[in-house]
């Protein structure tokens, strides 16, 4: 999750946000080398004097300077669209969540295992644990196994909302009417922390999602566990 002076993204807990991280930073690096390369021509041209009253036109130079732009965006947009078609290739999922945003809450239904389903609501701070993050902890965590593809169905009651975990690289609006399909892979064990990204409201920010990474036989374990009560 993400904390104090955490200014760039989470730490990837699946592949596919190993992915995006990797191409944040081939995109930063480019935007910082035009930064700079642009930053130097201005100040070198502020502290110029020297002109040259007959010159109207370089054609060598324009078109250098119209082709190389170019090519250089070329190297943001292929690797752009790789991902977009990566993050949307959807492969045998074994298990899948659907998840439903309501005003303000998500409710979840796995309905591989005779619909498994309830309601996950955050914990108000009055409440709290002592341990717990406020305004991020929920009273249900979304138990989902490890090293299983998974597909998640979003959709909404009332009004759009986003399901939204950045360390799963997972952001998908939940609309009413409509049902959003993508998937994830968790590569890691642990608590993995979103919200709601889509402004649904009073209580917008108070809809935040918790997945809990655990190896298959837990999993097994918490959904017979489920099953019975
Ligand atoms: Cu639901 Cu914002």
């Amino acid at each position: 999750m993400s904390t104090w002076s955490n200014l760039g993204l989470q730490d990837s807990a699946s592949p596919l946000m190993e992915q995006l991280t990797f191409f944040h930073d081939h995109a930063l690096l480019i935007l910082v080398m035009i930064t700079v390369m642009v930053g130097y021509l201005m100040i070198m041209l502020f502290y110029n004097s020297y002109t040259n009253r007959f010159l109207l036109h370089g054609q060598t130079i324009e078109v250098i300077w119209t082709i190389l732009p170019a090519i250089i965006l070329l190297f943001i947009a292929f690797p752009s669209l790789r991902l977009l078609y990566l993050l949307d290739e959807i492969n045998e999922p074994s298990i899948t969540l659907k998840s439903i945003g309501h005003q303000w809450y998500w409710s979840y239904e796995y309905s591989d295992f005779l619909n498994v389903e309830f309601d996950s609501y955050m914990i108000p701070t009055n409440e709290l644990p002592v341990d717990g993050f406020r305004l991020l902890d929920v009273d249900n965590r979304v138990v989902l196994p490890i090293n299983s593809q998974i597909r998640i169905l979003v959709t909404a009651a009332d009004v759009i909302h986003s399901w939204t975990v950045p360390a799963l690289g997972v952001k998908v609006d939940g609309t009413p009417g409509r049902l959003n399909q993508t998937n994830f892979l968790m590569n890691r064990p642990g608590l993995f922390y979103g919200q709601c990204s889509e402004i649904c409201g009073a209580n917008h920010s108070f809809m935040p999602i918790v997945i809990e990474s655990v190896p298959s036989n837990y999993f097994i374990k918490w959904i017979s566990n489920n099953l019975n009560s």
